[in-house]
């Protein structure tokens, strides 16, 4: 995990390195530094904690118009100030930040101790400068002492370096994600382009394999052997305005709220209600028609929207499974040119994920990746990638991409059915054109929920489970791990028919139960809510007005009648909501919720 940035231009470096490190600190918060450099050697600040505090400790403004920065969530070693990073050699003539894992750093670190560098951390990371130094040493120039210690690595690795009194940035990746921002006369290098975003738009996505060298008068791009190499500048179309908090506290309730002008992204020009055509540009109509089964691969909420996907299409009477991309490599199912593998990630950066889709590659599978990030890795991986278009998404908790991934697996999902079958399933006049009222339908729902009060009359409950039948089993899995991540709260979620086959016994009248109603097999779930009510647990009913459930419940949050593939989305805002206000009641850090961050690049 980790965020890193880099920045090379006019005036001071130190407010733009900050400000991207706020902007990437969905990547890990727990220690925080950066190093600039003014010509009289290199100046590094960096302390455990967060951002902010890294802030306040600096009394007098470091100077210096190249720099680096680092936010992290620690893999070797705790988060202490001699963890955080830049991590420097001993006598400060190299500075480095470092996303991903060194796997040989124990034998590099043996090698270089013995040849007198002194270490002063537990990291992998640290390795790094002092190999550089150790060529330094050697007399090798700054670039090809930056080159050899690259060539050296094992593991994966996104890398800014600087070298004491020069004006330049070193970079490498492989297999951690770094993008380039180029402004004239400001090059920025970072994780993810909300890093400098408030700077410039244009961005170049490096590939595994590059090194680039970036000073004030441009960017050079190489690969490892230093051979020129081309990489196309591309426009982002995010809008600062978008990654920032604006008017809301959290960035979870902001996008949250965001879901209406999410889902219409994710729609816009997919779908004809009129002729009842899914539009999915990359793929013309028949482009599944080899297919024969479909396997998903993702993990937590992502994995939910798959479970969603798998479901819907073996509604629609095609072979699909849902599986934990952590889980592939011991537990996949056979594949061959026949299988199409659909990774989903919101981040496209999940290193479990990748994996899976790397094994469905080497196995022959033909692959797609549905994803919210243009020029991720998975979306440049698989052979075919389908954006959600959710907008930046900064809140650890991801809320707007589960909708929108949902959605797009629900047209995909489709798109299909209806190559394998030659027609499009029987519901799709019903779906459609409630597809194109869900956005205005969300927006009334989210102005008319009365979730913050349910959160509030439950709010000293001891666990909150969450039941569902069919589409409603991936919400009711949904809902619980939103409820777990933001309020450190026990919640679980479960099929509504498995609660008689072992949850009923944790069942108390301190444990809400909330059960969701999508119009499949509605009655059957509402027997299993009542099995739990008549123990004692208050249910609330997550359901349309007038409802059998609204008069048998305790409770009622409600969701608009609906096409049974979708009224599982509304019944999530409602929870989503449910969740943060829960853990605003808590006054948990909602938007860093411990032990946590938003792009998992470890295994
Ligand atoms: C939970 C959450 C995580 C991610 C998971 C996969 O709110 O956000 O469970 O869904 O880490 O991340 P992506 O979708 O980026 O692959």
């Amino acid at each position: 995990m980790c965020g890193i940035i880099g920045r090379v231009g006019d005036g001071n470096a130190l407010e733009p390195l900050l400000r991207g490190l706020e902007n990437l600190e969905y990547r890990g918060y727990d220690s925080a530094g950066v190093a600039v450099q003014n010509g009289s050697g290199i100046n590094v600040e960096k302390r455990s904690g967060k951002v902010e505090e890294l802030k306040e400790s600096i009394g007098e403004p470091l100077q210096g118009d190249v720099g680096i920065g680092h936010t992290r969530w620690s893999t070797h070693g705790p988060p202490t100030d001699a963890n955080a990073h830049p991590h420097t050699d001993e006598s400060e003539d190299v500075a480095v930040v470092h996303n991903g894992i060194v796997e040989n750093y124990a034998e590099l670190r043996e090698r270089l101790a013995a040849n007198g560098y002194a270490f002063t951390s537990d990291t992998d990371t640290e390795v790094i400068p002092h190999l550089v130094q150790y060529y330094l040493d050697a007399g090798f120039d700054s670039e090809r002492a930056f080159r050899q210690a690259i060539d050296e690595l094992e593991g994966s690795y996104a890398v800014t370096a600087m070298v004491s009194g020069e004006h330049v940035l070193y970079a490498a990746r492989q297999g951690s994600p770094l993008v380039v921002g180029i402004e004239d006369g400001e090059y920025f290098l970072a994780s993810d382009v909300p890093a400098f975003l408030e700077y410039t738009d244009n961005v170049v996505y490096l590939e595994d394999g590059d090194v680039v060298i970036v000073d004030e008068d441009g960017v050079e791009f190489t690969d490892l052997d230093g051979e020129p190499i081309t990489r196309t500048t591309e426009t982002v179309d995010w809008d600062p305005e978008q990654a920032g908090k604006g008017e809301y506290d959290h960035f979870m309730l902001k996008e949250i709220t965001e879901q209406p002008t999410a889902l219409a992204q994710a729609i816009e020009g997919r779908i004809d209600a009129t002729s009842g055509r899914i539009g999915l540009s990359a793929f013309e109509p028949g482009s599944f028609e080899a297919i024969d089964s479909v396997q998903f691969v993702a993990c937590g909420t992502s994995y939910h929207a798959a479970l969603y996907g798998s479901l819907a299409l073996n509604q629609a009477g095609v072979q699909a499974t849902a599986l934990l991309a952590n889980e592939y490599s011991v537990a996949a199912p056979p594949v061959d040119e026949t299988t199409l593998v659909i990774a989903v990630t919101q981040s496209g950066e999940t290193a479990d994920t990748l994996n899976a889709l790397r094994q469905a590659t080497a196995e022959g599978a033909r692959t797609l990746t549905v994803t919210n990030v243009v020029g991720s890795t998975a979306a440049r991986e698989a052979d075919d990638a389908l954006f959600i278009r959710a907008g930046p998404e900064i809140g650890v908790a991801a809320t707007k991409t589960f909708s929108s991934q949902a959605v797009i697996l629900t047209l995909l999902g489709q798109r299909i059915a209806t190559d394998l079958r030659g027609e499009p399933s029987a519901d799709l006049e019903s779906l459609l054109p409630a597809l194109e009222s869900m956005p205005s339908r969300i927006h009334e729902l989210l102005e008319h929920s009365n979730a913050e009060a349910i959160a509030e009359q439950y709010r000293d409950s001891q666990s909150y489970f969450f039941i569902g039948r069919g589409l409603g089993y991936p919400v009711a899995l949904e809902g619980a791990l939103k409820f777990k991540e933001i309020t450190y709260e026990h919640a679980e979620g479960f099929a509504a028919g498995e609660l008689k086959h072992g949850p009923l016994a944790l069942v108390t009248p301190e444990t809400p139960v909330f059960a969701i109603f999508t119009g499949q097999e509605d009655e059957k779930t509402l027997k299993n809510a009542e099995e739990a009510r008549t123990r004692g647990a208050p249910v609330i009913a997550v359901c349309p007005d007038g409802h059998p459930a609204v008069e048998a419940a305790d409770e009622h949050l409600a969701i608009p009648e609906t096409d049974s593939d979708l009224a599982g989305l509304f019944a999530n805002v409602q929870l989503q909501l449910l969740s943060y206000h829960a853990a605003d009641l808590l006054d948990r850090p909602i938007d860093k919720p411990r032990n946590l961050a938003k792009s998992v690049t470890v295994e």
